[in-house]
């Protein structure tokens, strides 16, 4: 049989720092037929948006509750909506709100007519820093988070720090944990920047977040570049997050932040390689000192240790084992296949009782 290789997902992204929100859509610079699918309550908090769309001439699909609608419902909703306004495949759909908001507008671009432009402009400091970063779209469907999705990348996007003077400090907190964890996977410098800019970051200073961002979506960028549809290096990107997930799935009934879960399952993660031996106590105790330094509220996080180990074996991700992404050092992540579960249940019953929250 005659074989055929070809490469892909090689896709140029642009990644365009705007300044301000006065010249957003200037950053733009498309010449087609645009439709922003836009979170309402983003455009309500920065109000020159709406007039910058109608001056522009774009269509504008609004999305009042982002996560409920990242679902099958305002999926067919939005194609109609392109649909009735003849939308081809050569015209351009922009994503400009938090992580569900971009999610959802990606799926819709990727599928609609077989794809079409895509461009980005994430809101939240999560979407800035880590959904808008990779190619991955989704939707839910039933109760099953991102069960339908595509790997597709957009052609921009485009980051203003503007919009994070509008997000409240556990908003804010929750995209920052994404950041941290960037760091510890990375490098002791990225993380050393982190500890010596901590007052600016906390003050929002518009310069350091912007620096801070661009470091962040640089790392997430070179590990998805080399791994773009998570075989190998991508996995160091779920440092903390199998534990998170554990945590997450018994927390159904009362949201949590995803970030608060992933900072809990990074302190997990950085105990437990401790308690293998993997990582030097002085490693161990800066990673800490980092993650405890910014003001994470946790009070409303149920925390039960045989609930964790159940949902983590479930975890979609896991197969037979439970797979968990330790550090051996600052910037050297290491992948643990856990056959062990008695040990790794003790361990976790021990944190649970010892985690001040
Ligand atoms: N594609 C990926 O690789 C990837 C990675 C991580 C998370 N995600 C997805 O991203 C979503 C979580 O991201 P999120 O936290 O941004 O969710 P979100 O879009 O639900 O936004 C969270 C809240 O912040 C509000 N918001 C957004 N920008 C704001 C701003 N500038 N000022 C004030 N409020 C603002 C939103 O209205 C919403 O209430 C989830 O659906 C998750 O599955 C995707």
């Amino acid at each position: 049989m005659k074989k055929i290789l070809f490469e892909t997902n090689k896709d140029e992204v642009q990644l365009i720092s705007a300044k301000n929100l006065g010249d957003l859509f200037n950053s733009l610079a498309v010449d087609t037929k645009c439709c922003v699918v836009a979170d309402k309550k983003v455009l309500d908090m920065h109000n020159s948006l709406r007039e910058q769309i109608k001056n522009k001439n774009f269509e504008l699909y609004e999305i009042s509750n982002p996560e409920e609608e990242k679902s099958i419902g305002s999926y067919t909703n939005i194609i109609d909506f392109l649909d009735s306004k003849s939308f081809k495949r050569s015209d351009c759909i922009v994503g400009l709100g938090g992580g569900a908001v971009t999610d959802l507008a990606g799926f819709v671009s990727s599928t609609y007519m077989r794809g079409l432009n895509y461009v980005q402009i994430p809101t939240s400091l999560l979407s800035q820093v880590d959904a808008s970063i990779g190619g991955k779209t989704a939707i839910n469907y039933g109760k099953i988070k991102n069960f339908i999705g595509t790997f597709y990348n957009p052609s921009k996007i485009i980051i203003c720090p503007d919009f994070l003077s509008t997000l409240n400090e556990q908003e804010f907190l929750n995209g920052f944990a994404e950041v941290i964890k960037h760091s510890l996977i990375t490098s002791e410098d990225s993380v050393n920047k982190l500890i010596k800019k901590e007052e600016k970051i906390k003050n929002r200073d518009l310069e350091t977040l912007l620096e801070i961002i661009e470091e962040s979506i640089q790392t997430k960028a070179s590990i998805v570049t080399e791994d773009f549809t998570e075989k190998g290096k991508r996995k160091f990107l779920n440092f903390g997050h199998t534990f998170a997930h554990g945590i997450e799935s018994i927390n159904l009934n009362r949201p949590i932040l995803h970030g608060h879960a992933v900072i809990i399952g990074m302190m997990m993660a950085l105990d437990y390689s401790k308690y293998l031996e993997l990582i030097d106590i002085d490693v161990h105790e800066k990673s800490m000192k980092l993650l405890k330094s910014f003001n994470f509220d946790f009070s409303n996080i149920r925390l039960g240790a045989d609930e964790i180990i159940e949902a983590m074996k479930s975890d979609k991700k896991n197969t037979n084992t439970i797979n968990l992404v330790l550090l051996k050092d600052i910037g050297s992540p290491y992948i643990l296949e856990e056959v062990n579960e008695k040990r790794l249940a003790k361990f976790i019953k021990n944190f649970i009782e010892n985690f001040e929250q």
